[in-house]
């Protein structure tokens, strides 16, 4: 007979009233450490404000990932989508697991060219695909996903002058109940516009379509849009096959799983809306069958951007100054804001404070360090007592933020790796004016 044991006596204190050192718990989160160093050491090594990453959590996340969807398809290629974080560093994580680059501009081509990825092991999305990006892209066997009908005007003169036959993939969007559907890249289903896209392709002498993709959108909390993605994208692809007379070569569902962010407005905590990737690739999994049916099974492509990155950074961050504004609440300035953290738009971060809390929390508000009056990193939070200098650790940050800062009135500060060793290393030192300057002519 299993013993019965008393629970023990679990004391909930009021956040609004918790005194530190009363007997009460603190309520607010603490870190000192990220993956095993102090925030302290950090500090004093690379400065204030700092983004850290976690080579161990990108690893695990693409791991993650990746085995969720072969158990339910056994040929998958995971692209790098570079937009959501394009530092060198974080790249080659995800090449060194396999991954090929997801690109969607020349510059992002040529960063993945220039970190040594052949061209076809790129795939060039994007609905502004200048000349020179798609001459260079079509030379080196890119593999390229046609936005729209002038680009495949483009690529067809290019081809013509190459002398070569150029092999594409074509974007196309769909509703599959996330709205707003995003209608404006590639060629719309629904309105018979992709067919026309796939009729037009197979008449030219120049091109041959080889794949479909779509992305849905991003932070999909409904995993069976997906599914409903698939289907329709399914019954196209027969569609497109039995006009073509081939089968294609790949399918690319693109990105979309969302990280343990919140999003503004959601109010439930990411650990209850956040389905697990297992959870997407069940919901794909019906959907896929047909394909894993077929002589030549066609390559599945996912290109997961804030799922694997999101997680894996951090923003320490100093209060700077301790300000009551005229209607009574408490502010604070700190040494980062919106300059920094371009998502805190639509995500509240996870707010953690590097010292054990002490005096009463009461609701504040962080602004950042810009003369600018939006910038405010967030608007109403319960904080205990802030001293001047004390650290913030923000979180999840590693997604769209240190492609989408901003270099406004502010040096952007370095970036720093640590290891499953918990070695850290600089993988973007921060801005100094020389770098701002180099760019001027007086
Ligand atoms: C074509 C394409 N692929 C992949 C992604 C990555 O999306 P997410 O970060 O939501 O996974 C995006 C982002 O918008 C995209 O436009």
């Amino acid at each position: 007979m299993t013993k019965y044991s008393k629970p023990s006596i679990v004391k909930i204190s009021n956040p609004l009233y918790t005194k530190h050192g009363s007997g009460a718990q603190s309520y607010h989160p603490v870190r000192d450490a990220i993956e095993g160093v102090a925030v302290d050491e950090l500090v004093k090594k690379y400065g204030s404000p700092l983004f850290v990453f976690s080579e161990r959590i990108l690893r695990q996340k693409y791991q993650e990932a990746k085995s969720s969807i072969e158990s339910v398809y056994p040929n998958v290629q995971f692209g790098w989508s570079y937009k959501t974080n394009y530092l060198n560093a974080i790249c080659q994580v995800f090449h060194d697991e396999g991954a090929i680059a997801e690109v969607v501009s020349h510059f992002e081509y040529q960063k993945a060219r220039a970190l040594g990825i052949p061209g076809h092991n790129i795939i060039f999305n994007g609905p502004y695909k200048p000349e020179a990006a798609l001459e260079q892209a079509i030379s080196e066997d890119a593999q390229i996903h046609i936005d729209h009908f002038d680009e495949i005007a483009d690529i067809e003169s290019i081809a013509k002058r190459l002398n070569k036959k150029v092999k594409v993939g074509i974007r196309i969007n769909l509703n599959c109940g996330i709205y707003p559907v995003w209608s404006r890249f590639g060629f719309n289903l629904e309105s018979g516009q992709a067919w026309a896209a796939v009729r037009r392709i197979a008449q030219s002498k120049d091109i041959q379509l080889v794949g479909l993709h779509s992305h849905i959108g991003t932070f999909i909390l409904d995993p069976h849009a997906y599914g409903r993605a698939i289907d329709k994208i399914s019954q196209f692809m027969r569609e497109t096959e039995s006009l073509v007379g081939y089968n294609l070569e790949f399918l690319d569902l693109g990105g979309g799983f969302p990280s343990r962010s919140s999003l503004k407005g959601v109010y439930q905590p990411p650990e209850v809306v956040v389905p697990p990737p297992q959870v997407y690739a069940e919901a794909m999994a019906n959907g896929l069958k047909w394909l894993t049916t077929r002589k030549n099974m066609p390559k599945l492509i996912m290109e997961l951007g804030r799922y694997l990155v999101d997680e894996a950074g951090f923003l320490i961050t100093s209060v700077m100054a301790d300000k009551l504004l005229p209607d009574g609440r408490r502010s604070y300035v700190l040494d980062a804001g919106v300059n920094l953290l371009y998502t805190s738009t639509w995500y509240k971060f996870k707010i953690e404070i590097e010292k054990e809390p002490t005096g009463i929390s009461e609701p504040s508000i962080l602004f950042g360090p810009l003369c600018m009056n939006i910038d405010i990193v967030d608007e109403a939070i319960l904080l205990p007592r802030l001293e001047r200098y004390e650290r913030l650790i923000l979180s999840p940050v590693g997604a769209y933020n240190v492609t989408q800062w901003m270099q406004f009135i502010q040096y952007r500060p370095a970036v720093v790796m640590i290891n499953e060793k918990s070695e850290t290393r600089i993988i973007r030192r921060a801005e100094t004016l020389d770098d701002i300057n180099r760019m001027e002519n007086p």
